[in-house]
């Protein structure tokens, strides 16, 4: 399978992300400076993002992981219909919640999730995604972290699938349109 049947073109290097993930570790160093938060990967996508982030964290920290999966996928959107695939292991009441995602889109998907994990009492929850499309917010979403804002196209790699493949690519790139 080659990427280039899927790649229209880079949109963020390597480097570009590299650099970014630093910065925002050393912010939330930073906010959480006599905290310990617990970070909750959101399964696929933040898997890569997480996994750097969490090496630019110097404060303590634990880290957890939810699988969902939203229904009527085709069209490449999220109908807001979410399912929890995954729950957490540990109980979040009264921990310092900072959920890690790939990409906040419509806003459904973060919504559904702000609204499940602020009824299990945490002590904060803040946001932090690496990729922001603001065009096609349907919902309102408040996001303490974001890497990049980019433009409505659909994106892959560095987490982010294209039908399941090249979440392990190092940079995100657009995929071509009509795929
Ligand atoms: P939302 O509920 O519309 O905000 O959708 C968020 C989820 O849709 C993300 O966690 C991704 O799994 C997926 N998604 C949205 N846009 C893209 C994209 O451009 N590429 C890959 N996945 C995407
Ligand atoms: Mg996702």
């Amino acid at each position: 399978m080659n990427v280039n049947k899927y790649l229209a073109e880079v949109l963020l290097t390597e480097e570009q992300i590299q650099i970014r993930v630093a910065e925002l570790g050393s912010q939330i160093s930073d906010d959480y400076a006599s905290r310990s938060p617990l970070l909750l990967g959101i399964l696929k996508g933040s898997v890569v993002f997480l996994s750097d982030l969490m090496r630019h964290i110097s404060v303590p920290h634990e880290i957890d992981f939810l699988a969902i999966s939203s229904y009527g996928k085709e069209a490449r959107e999220s109908s807001g219909a979410i399912k929890i695939l995954k729950d957490l292991n540990e109980s979040v009441a009264g921990k310092d919640l900072l959920i890690v995602e790939d990409i906040i889109d419509s806003g459904l998907t973060i919504n559904y999730l702000i609204h499940l994990l602020r009824g299990r009492i945490p002590a904060s929850l803040k946001i932090c995604t690496l990729l922001n499309k603001p065009a096609r917010r349907v919902t309102e979403v408040p996001l303490d972290y974001v890497g990049f804002d980019i433009e409505d196209r659909f994106v892959f790699g560095y987490g982010l699938d294209i039908d399941e493949l090249f979440r392990n690519l190092p940079f995100v790139g657009v995929a071509k349109s009509g795929l």
